[in-house]
């Protein structure tokens, strides 16, 4: 681990540090602009969030990596509902990657969320990436997407063993993450400089 790189939990100081970091790290990487930055920025506060498991990074003084936690459910077809955790956005600044700030950011969670007594997370990502923290096919637990598809991005993990054994149906995360106003979102987006927006191959629309 980089002994000049500092972890400690977000405060309420750190926000507008971290919303401008989110936007810097999601710009144009999924789609021309971003709306990662406005999703945190709705969902301050919000009952949904565990404060405790959101943690920046810092080096030198500067907010360089994020890591965001909310809680979510998976609703079965008889009427349960399980409680599951989800992280996202997880930002690391675009000077800063490949150090091994995420993986960092995401693995100090995960052992502060089975401290914590969370059984299982459920998030949406790149196989690739979040293979290596042990995440595997939410298919794999019975565990489907909110409209019951299936696709490989959606991902879950264990926290304690069987953690999710009998935890079967559609996950549900919190409205926030989809029910995005373009409008206010722009209005958001015009308090920070400005960027351009850009349509890049490889972006998801
Ligand atoms: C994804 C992100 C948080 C990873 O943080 P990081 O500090 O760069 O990651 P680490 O240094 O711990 O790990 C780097 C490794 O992850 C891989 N990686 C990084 N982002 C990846 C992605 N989106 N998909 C697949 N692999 C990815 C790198 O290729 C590298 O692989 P290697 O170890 O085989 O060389 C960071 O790249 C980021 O902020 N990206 C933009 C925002 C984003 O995509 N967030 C995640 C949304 S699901």
């Amino acid at each position: 681990m980089n002994p000049q790189f500092v972890y400690r939990t977000e405060t309420e100081d750190d926000f507008d540090r971290v919303e401008f970091l989110t936007r810097e790290a999601f710009w144009n990487v999924y789609q021309p602009g971003c709306e990662e930055h406005y999703i945190l920025h709705v969902l301050r506060g919000a009952p949904a969030v565990i404060p405790e498991l959101n943690l920046v990074c810092e080096a030198g003084g500067r907010i360089v990596g994020h890591i965001f936690y909310t809680r979510s459910r998976v609703l079965s077809d008889g009427g349960g509902c399980f409680p599951v955790i989800t992280f996202g956005p997880i930002s690391v600044h675009p000077d800063m990657q490949g150090r091994g700030i995420g993986s960092a950011l995401i693995r100090k969670t995960l052992a502060r969320a089975a401290e914590m007594v969370f059984t299982g997370v459920v998030i949406t990502g790149n196989p690739a990436y979040y293979g290596r923290f042990g995440f595997r096919p939410a298919s794999d637990f019975g565990i489907v997407y909110e409209d019951g598809s299936s696709f490989p991005a959606l991902m879950a993990l264990e926290l304690t063993p069987g953690g999710l054994s009998g935890v079967k149906g559609r996950v549900s995360f919190d409205p926030a993450f989809t029910l995005i106003d373009p409008e206010e979102l722009d209005r958001f987006d015009a308090q920070f400089p400005p960027k351009e927006k850009k349509k890049l191959p490889g972006q998801l629309r």
